[in-house]
Parts: C-alpha cells; sequence; structure tokens
C-alpha cells in the first residue's frame, strides 16, 4: 500500500470530554508505564494479524511495516522513562481493549473486517489522546515525543480503515460506524485512568 488515503471520517469517534487529560497530567508515570505497554501490545497485535491472514498480501506488507513502527515507539517512550528516572513495570492489562474485541465476529471473513476496525479505533482514541497529551506537555522533547506518537496513530488507523475498505468495500463504512458506537459505550463504563484508554 503505497499511499493511504484520509480515512478518519468513517471513524466517527466521541470526543474525549471527561477530566481524563487533568487525570493523566497528575500521573505521568503511570501514563507513560503503561504507554509502553500499549505500544509493546500494538506491535504484537499487528504481527498476530500477519500469523492470521498470510495469503493477504498487501496486509502482510503493511502490518510488518505497522510493526515496525510500533516497536521504534517503544524504544522511545522507554527512553523518555530512562530520561525521568522511571522504571519499566508489568502491564496490568486493558480492560478497554478487551471490551472492544469482545465485539470481533467469530467467523471470517467477518472477523478479518472486525479485528482491522476494533485496531482501527483503538489507534483513533490513541491518537486523540497523545494528541491532548502533547498540547498540555511543558516539557519540549516529551511533548515534541508525543506528538509525533500521535500524527503515527493517525496514520496506523487510515492503514486499518484502507485494509478494512479492501477487504469488505460495501460494508466497512457501515461496520465502522457501529464499532465507533460501541467504542462510546466501552468508554462511557470506562474508569477515568492515568493511562492513554
Ligand atoms: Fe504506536
Ligand atoms: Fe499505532
Amino acid at each position: 500500500m503505497d499511499e493511504v488515503p484520509q480515512l478518519g471520517d468513517a471513524l466517527p469517534l466521541v470526543p474525549t470530554t471527561s477530566n481524563w487529560l487533568d487525570v493523566a497530567m497528575a500521573d505521568l508515570d503511570s501514563v507513560h508505564a503503561d504507554h509502553l505497554h500499549c505500544e509493546r501490545k500494538a506491535a504484537q497485535s499487528a504481527l498476530s494479524l500477519i500469523r492470521s491472514y498470510p495469503e493477504h498480501t498487501d496486509l502482510v506488507e503493511a502490518m510488518a511495516r505497522l510493526a515496525h513502527d510500533e516497536t521504534r515507539h517503544v524504544v522511545q517512550v522507554a527512553a523518555l522513562m530512562q530520561k525521568r528516572g522511571q522504571q519499566a513495570s508489568y502491564d496490568h492489562g486493558d480492560e478497554y481493549a478487551a471490551q472492544l474485541r469482545t465485539h470481533i465476529r467469530k467467523q471470517d471473513p467477518a472477523r478479518l473486517l472486525d479485528r482491522l476496525l476494533v485496531f482501527a479505533v483503538i489507534e483513533g482514541r490513541s491518537a486523540e489522546r497523545l494528541g491532548m497529551l502533547a498540547a498540555a506537555l511543558t516539557e519540549p522533547k516529551a511533548a515534541a515525543l508525543y506528538a509525533s506518537l500521535a500524527d503515527a496513530e493517525v496514520r496506523h488507523r487510515d492503514i486499518f480503515l484502507s485494509l478494512a475498505r479492501s477487504i469488505a468495500p460495501t460494508s466497512w463504512r457501515a461496520r465502522a460506524t457501529e464499532l465507533a458506537a460501541v467504542e462510546a459505550e466501552v468508554l462511557a463504563q470506562h474508569p477515568v485512568m492515568a493511562r492513554i484508554h
């Protein structure tokens, strides 16, 4: 996939309106510690799609490149933490992503479509909140890192949407709208925490 079109309009995520930014800014150590694992899991999820769908040539290439981006993000977040004198911690799980995954249908080809769209949702939400943090952070290097992560996650969202469109040209938009609405419900039930989601 050489050119990734801007497809974000197909995924109408509700804006973050809670006190999330205040909670996150009050405990940046927790945000970083969790985010290291978010980036790691994003890489693993991309690679897991290659394991499941090796016959999809476009998907294999796009996911290999995306996993590469995400592992670079792990390195960048780890470096930021090291600079802050902060130790990494174990992964405390991700109830938000787990809840979204319960909406992935079990049978292919619907399963592939849903996996791509759920990943697009997670990338889209991450991009929004990483951008909010970037705008709020006063330390210039941390702000620049979060801004660059936000830009990358927008691109990733569009890569997932583009793959979804190519495998389900007539149904991807309606399903993207459904999953965006599901995500709004999941967020509404989710406690506000010092992490990206
Ligand atoms: Fe990332
Ligand atoms: Fe990403």
